[in-house]
């Protein structure tokens, strides 16, 4: 949440901060700033409650300019969306960008009110730059002001800080909050996140948890927060690159995203199988076979749409590997005090790999001995640094704040863990493998026939999109995707809806059931077909509407075929990919229709890096 940019250099910094909030914005669209520092050293404020578009228009009327600069885009955590709480803060000299949350803020805030400071705005954030200011008014040295300050400060930071007295130097620290610096010929930028700074450099230090940086123009010099000591930081080639975080064409991000997936599936497969072996080798997983061996527990956790992946791979480990599975939400995970050892295997996913929850439940995993490992997108983040193994899904730049291309990998990421668990463990053999590498090598061109054929998808959209609540049902690997086609659609177009697990029903969701309430039906032939029917009739029966997503060809027994869609056969435990994908473009085009925001849906953010 909160996305920062910093950038000193030789050549003019605004378009370049502006130009790393846009690619940032994801992260929170409240407020926008920016603080730069001119040839007299003078600092130039700029914030606009909103979007960026705001700030680039009050930019336009007055301009700001200088070769250093900070600048950041907001999601509300302390005090509501205004012009008073946007950042930059400004204490004397001192402008600062904050992305966390400072949990000892009103304590601090009563000692420098007692101190006579006037505070401006509700956020914990002006309370690190008016303590820095005192800081530095007792100690009369910068860089001792930042690091006594930095150390009086509870919670989670990343912050970037400029100073007029000393303006050629951008200081930056984190805790808990992701920041990067990236690293170009003639100048430093720091950004939350990777597609802030790819136009410029692929050249990417991550920083690590109570460091400082101290930047000039000509290099740049780390220490750890704790004990002062320098600390020595090896560049990282990070292999996305400016184009992938473009919309090349789409309407969305969002759209893009969705379209992008055959081929982020391809690049997530092609990374760990040997397509001639049809064996499986995950390069940093670090979890062998004598070490699976001795796993009596699987847990798998995780937030939001990570969640439901999470899921199905509950159903996809438990049947392929005959090991118990405990699937938790993050936020509670991590308060329940979890039955952990070295027997059980953690495993967290994460698409940000910089959520709080998330990072936190690893957290716990590792204090108690776990065998702790992740699924995450973002290569370097905190997620994949912390834990003791990881598999990257290669999803690319996921910029739309609706996970979808994200989930889908993630799903072929879980599968091909159960997969390689359940033949290094001799519970698959050499065929079987074979045959679900086989499997995942035709789904690409199944969902790329899906996505070729969204005319009923987009009627549906046209149709129902005036009603105001949605049940999905499903049974088994479905059920979660149930879950999963209810929150897109929620969280992009502001309906109210629900996913149930479709036996469920008769357990009460079946009350809510009436002529107002279309239910997304997914079916797939096996033995739960005829149960799923059922749960049809039932529906019917009370005058609610059914749209089928139906495995192959439509049926009699659902009711008419134009609220049908024929999907492709596949296994059971990669028919959740398939029927992603009908339920993404559902919501997105219900979305589109009632002119809701897409790729920035109000009150959320993309990377929920704060509890
Ligand atoms: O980056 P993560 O996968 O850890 O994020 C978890 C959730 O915040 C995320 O999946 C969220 O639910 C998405 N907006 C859903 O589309």
């Amino acid at each position: 949440m909160c996305g920062i940019v910093g950038y000193i250099g030789t050549s003019e910094g605004r378009d370049i901060l502006i130009d790393g909030l846009r690619k940032l914005e994801y992260r929170g669209y409240d407020s926008a700033g920016i603080a730069m520092l001119g040839e007299d050293s003078k600092l130039q404020i700029v914030r606009c409650k909103g979007k960026l578009s705001g700030l680039e228009g009050k930019l336009a009327e007055a301009p700001v300019s200088g070769s250093l600069g900070i600048a950041h885009t907001r999601w509300a955590t302390h005090g509501r969306p205004c012009e008073a709480n946007a950042h930059p803060h400004r204490s004397g000299p001192f402008a600062l960008v904050h992305n966390g949350i400072i949990e000892n803020y009103a304590l601090l805030k009563e000692e420098l009110e007692s101190n006579g400071h006037r505070f401006s705005s509700q956020t914990d954030t002006e309370v690190i730059v008016a303590l820095l200011d005192h800081e530095w008014q007792q100690v009369k040295d910068y860089r001792q002001a930042v690091r006594n300050t930095l150390k009086k400060l509870k919670g989670s930071f990343a912050v970037v800080i400029v100073n007029e007295l000393e303006p050629d130097q951008l200081v930056a620290a984190k805790k808990e909050s992701p920041l990067i610096l990236g690293i170009t010929e003639n100048a430093f930028l720091l950004a939350s996140d990777v597609p802030a700074i790819l136009p410029y450099t692929r050249k990417v230090i991550y920083l690590n948890d109570e460091e400082i940086v101290f930047i000039s123009r000509s290099g740049f010099q780390l220490e750890s927060l704790p004990d002062g000591s320098p600390r020595t930081a090896f560049p990282h080639w990070v292999d996305w690159n400016p184009i992938m975080a473009e919309k090349a064409g789409y309407k969305h991000f969002m759209l893009k995203e969705i379209y992008e997936q055959p081929r982020a599936v391809i690049d997530t497969f092609r990374s760990v199988i040997d397509l001639e072996s049809r064996e499986i080798h995950f390069a940093e997983l670090n979890l062998d076979r004598n070490l699976l061996r001795q796993i009596d527990k699987v847990c798998l956790v995780a937030c939001g749409t990570s969640y439901h992946a999470a899921m199905v791979a509950k159903y996809m480990i438990e049947a392929l590997c005959r090991v118990p599975v405990e699937v938790d939400l993050a936020s509670e995970f991590r308060s329940r005090n979890p039955v952990l050892n070295e027997r059980v295997l953690l495993v967290v996913i994460s698409q940000s790999g910089e959520t709080a929850d998330t990072r936190a439940a690893l957290k716990e995993g590792l204090d108690k001995g776990a065998q702790c490992r992740a699924i995450v997108n973002v290569v370097g983040s905190s997620i994949a640094r912390m834990a003791q193994g990881v598999i990257y899904t290669h999803a690319g730049p996921e910029i739309g704040v609706a996970s979808t291309k994200a989930f889908t990998t993630q799903l072929i990421a879980l599968y091909l863990l159960a997969a390689y668990w359940a033949s290094e463990t001799g519970k698959l053999t050499r065929e079987q493998t074979a045959q679900m590498i086989q499997d995942l090598i035709e789904l690409p061109s199944k969902m790329e026939k899906i996505l070729s054929d969204t005319d009923k998808i987009n009627g549906w959209a046209r149709k129902y999109m005036g009603f105001k609540d949605f049940l999905y049902l499903a049974r088994g690997t479905l059920y979660p995707i149930a879950l999963e086609g209810a929150l897109k659609l929620k969280e992009i177009s502001y309906i109210h809806a629900e996913g149930y697990a479709a036996g469920e029903m008769k357990h009460g969701p079946i009350a809510l059931i009436d002529t107002e309430m279309p239910v997304m039906v997914l079916i797939k032939h096996g033995p739960l077909f005829e149960k799923m029917l059922s749960n049809i009739q039932e529906v019917k029966a009370r005058d609610g509407i059914v749209l089928a997503l139906i495995e192959g060809e439509t049926s009699d027994a659902i009711g008419e075929a134009g609220n049908q869609f024929g999907m492709p056969v596949t296994s059971d435990w990669l028919a959740p990919v398939l029927f992603s994908l009908p339920l993404q473009l559902f919501a997105y085009q219900v979305a589109v229709l009632r002119g809701t925001d897409v790729d920035q849906p109000r009150n959320l953010a993309k990377s929920v890096t704060v509890e």
